[in-house]
């Protein structure tokens, strides 16, 4: 039988960049002592208040279909979040919930992007990007986020990508899997990009909780001309600990998220409205543990960068944000998969080759920092031992 060639697109370098985490969990399963490293999934309880409002919620039968593009009070309490937070003026009515930050990737280039159009994404990215592009029939047209810049953007590079054809330019802070958090310069260079050709920027901020060293996160939204050509895309996976829960969102033009209402209506016909329910108190509510989980985060940074400075073949890149951090393994001789399927083989630690984020990451490995204190420290160790036997240790 014959599959669409949609379909066949998304099976691309993307999709492939999960073949080792599977195969570790496969170790995992068959009793091996495998650290898993390589999934960026908060290892953190749910907070407390967030789990009670959902039970609290299904047992009161709240299990009937919801509104299609989101509980109207989830989305009257993520306008006001985003107000308070860039100082832009947004109602519920520029609100679409969505199943995730994933749902709102896919719906916001399908809304925006269309065959024979390009959308401009720095690589490395996230590496669900490539395929959501790819469905949308559009060309995706990367541009490099180079190590000598610590994987800052330029704006030149981006402004050097755009042709006639470009509609969308794609861009995450704090960034997957760099750690790169953009600052205002570089945001305003895209924001005239954006401004000067006509362009929608869609920006994936699903770690704006997530900021180290004191830091705070800016959205290009709230620079001037913004609002009117920015999809802002969040989620409550990272920050509250709640990637089963799937629950993110779009705030953007009025007039888009009339289009998402119809892309939802097509796909999936809403959230379940219990997950809806406790989804308002996570956003209304003062949850400590949000904070906690980045302090947690940036401890554990400190001790796996503790357990790698004795090796002279690896070089921390150190985060800005988001829950990852980079090794730069080029002076081990190995590519970043072969020292990572050699990692894994030979030490049971599963991290990811930075190359299936793109080709400007080659030689760069991904840490996730969601694990246990302990698991991070005893990887460490397993990382230096296994450093110790390639050239350069
Ligand atoms: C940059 C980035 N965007 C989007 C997502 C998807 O998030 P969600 O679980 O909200 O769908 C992830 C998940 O890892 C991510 O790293």
């Amino acid at each position: 039988m014959r599959y669409s060639a949609t379909i066949a697109r998304l099976e691309n370098e993307g999709s492939r960049a999960w073949e080792l985490h599977a195969r570790a969990l496969e170790e995992r399963r068959r009793g091996r002592d495998v650290i898993l490293l390589s999934i960026g999934d908060p290892d953190f309880p749910t907070p407390p208040g967030i789990v009670d409002a959902l039970v609290e919620s299904v047992s009161r039968g709240d299990t009937r279909y919801g509104e299609v593009d989101g509980a109207r009070e989830l989305r009257h309490a993520i306008a006001e979040r985003h107000a308070r937070d860039t100082g832009t003026h947004v109602t519920w009515e520029n609100v679409t919930v969505t199943p995730g930050a994933q749902g709102a990737l896919f719906g916001a280039i399908m809304c925006l992007a269309q065959p024979g159009d390009e959308v401009v994404v720095p690589e490395p990215c996230y590496v669900t990007y490539d395929s959501v592009v790819q469905a949308s029939g559009a060309t995706l047209v990367s541009t490099p986020l180079r190590p000598e810049r610590a994987f800052h953007l330029d704006p030149d590079d981006v402004a050097a990508a755009i042709t006639p054809r470009t509609r969308v330019i794609l861009i995450n802070t704090p960034h997957n899997p760099t750690g790169a958090a953009l600052g205002r310069d570089e945001l305003e260079g895209l924001a005239r990009l954006c401004r000067d050709h006509d362009l929608w920027l869609v920006s994936d901020e699903v770690y704006s909780r997530t900021l180290f060293d004191g830091r705070q996160h800016l959205s290009p939204c709230s620079l001037p001309g913004m609002a009117s050509r920015c999809v802002v895309i969040n989620s409550l996976s990272k920050s509250h600990a709640m990637t089963g829960w799937r629950v993110g969102w779009t705030v953007a033009p009025v007039a888009f998220a009339r289009h998402m209402y119809n892309l939802a209506l097509a796909i999936h016909y809403g959230l379940p409205t219990f997950v809806q329910t406790a989804a308002i108190e996570a956003v209304r509510g003062e949850h400590h543990e949000v904070a906690e989980m980045t302090r947690r985060y940036q401890e554990r940074l400190d001790l796996i960068c503790e357990s790698l400075a004795s090796c002279s073949n690896l070089a921390v890149v150190r985060p800005q944000g988001a829950c990852f951090m980079m090794i730069d393994v080029r002076a081990t001789g190995l590519s970043s998969m072969d020292f990572s399927w050699r990692l894994l083989e030979e030490a049971g630690v599963a991290v990811l080759a930075c190359e299936s984020f793109g080709r400007s990451a080659a030689g760069f490995v991904r840490l996730s920092l969601t694990a246990s204190d302990d698991d991070l420290r005893r990887a460490g160790e397993r990382i230096a031992g296994f450093a110790a036997t390639l050239p350069g240790g």
